[in-house]
């Protein structure tokens, strides 16, 4: 695996890709099974597969956890060159973002930011968009895998490359679970044992209310109702459950069949999200 940090390294391995089908992982790193599982779909989907890992100051407000996010380099490198990645893109700050995060060139995908995670994260889908376009430009991929895990983040990297017309196929991979059902993630690297333990309630409350939409098999806003005080009974600080339809994380209608179920919440400093996607029957 060759590992570059400068863009000039990443384009002179570029120009020599000539003809090969391109796959590209964007990360933060700190690599888990959920990551390699995206690597993993990326092999399957190109001849060559390039990872990023950058800790990206732009989706991250002040009083957010950039400063102790989670960095393992070695560990991720040796993770990387297990999955047979053939380039390992590793730039800092300095490199994405020469002339200052303030006067960096940015992107807004509108609608889709403002709602949910991006309710309580106002700036984080541009600094996700603005990242990974950049990053995007500088691989030019012919297909990326993102994890539906972040499924709001999927959707709005799915509506970027739309909207912006690149020519880049956007997969998403099912979210990877630890044993217990908690949806693997760094920052469950923040979670003492007790807090651990609660965690497992998120995606409980979850199947919960699949359970409740299945059984009524249409969407009805009482099997939500409840979810919220029982996430605060099991020790979160609720952000948000939502069941919403898949296409467009809107409200779902009476006839809307392709849902998702998304939560977020806080326990102590640590905020965990997850989804769970559930596809209706009405006609059966
Ligand atoms: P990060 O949190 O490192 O996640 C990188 C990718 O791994 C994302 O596509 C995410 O959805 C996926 N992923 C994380 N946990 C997963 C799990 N348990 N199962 C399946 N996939 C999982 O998401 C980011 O980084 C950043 O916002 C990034 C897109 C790199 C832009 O900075």
């Amino acid at each position: 695996m060759l590992q570059v940090s400068t863009i000039s390294e990443l384009r002179q391995w570029r120009n020599q890709c000539n003809g090969k089908r391109i796959a590209f992982v964007p990360t933060m790193g700190n690599l888990h099974e959920g990551h390699l599982a995206l690597v993993r779909e990326a092999k399957k989907q190109a001849d060559v597969v390039v990872v990023s890992i950058f800790v990206n100051p732009l989706q991250f407000a002040a009083n957010e956890d950039l400063a102790s996010y989670p960095r393992t380099p070695e560990d991720d490198a040796s993770a990387l060159i297990k999955e047979g990645v053939d380039l390992l893109f590793r730039p800092g700050v300095d490199e994405m973002y020469p002339r200052g995060r303030d006067a960096q060139t940015i992107v807004e995908v509108p609608v889709l930011s403002n709602v949910l995670c991006g309710a309580s994260r106002p700036r984080f889908f541009r600094g996700v968009a603005t990242v990974v376009c950049r990053l995007f430009n500088l691989v030019q991929p012919h297909v990326t895998v993102f994890g539906k895990k972040d499924y709001q983040q999927l959707m709005v990297i799915r509506l970027m490359t739309e909207d912006l017309g690149l020519p880049i196929e956007v997969v998403g991979v099912d979210t990877v679970r630890e044993a217990d059902g908690l949806a693997m993630s760094s920052r469950n690297n923040y979670l003492d044992e007790s807090q651990r333990q609660q965690a497992i309630e998120l995606y409980r409350i979850l199947t919960a209310i699949q359970d409740c939409l299945l059984e009524k098999d249409v969407y009805h806003s009482s099997c939500e109702q409840a979810a919220l005080l029982q996430l605060a009974q099991a020790g979160f600080r609720p952000d948000y459950i939502s069941v919403r339809r898949q296409s467009d994380l809107e409200l779902p209608q009476a006839d809307d069949t392709a849902l998702v179920i998304l939560a977020a919440g806080w326990l102590g400093k640590t905020r965990l999200i997850d989804n769970l996607e559930v596809n209706l029957n009405l006609a059966g």
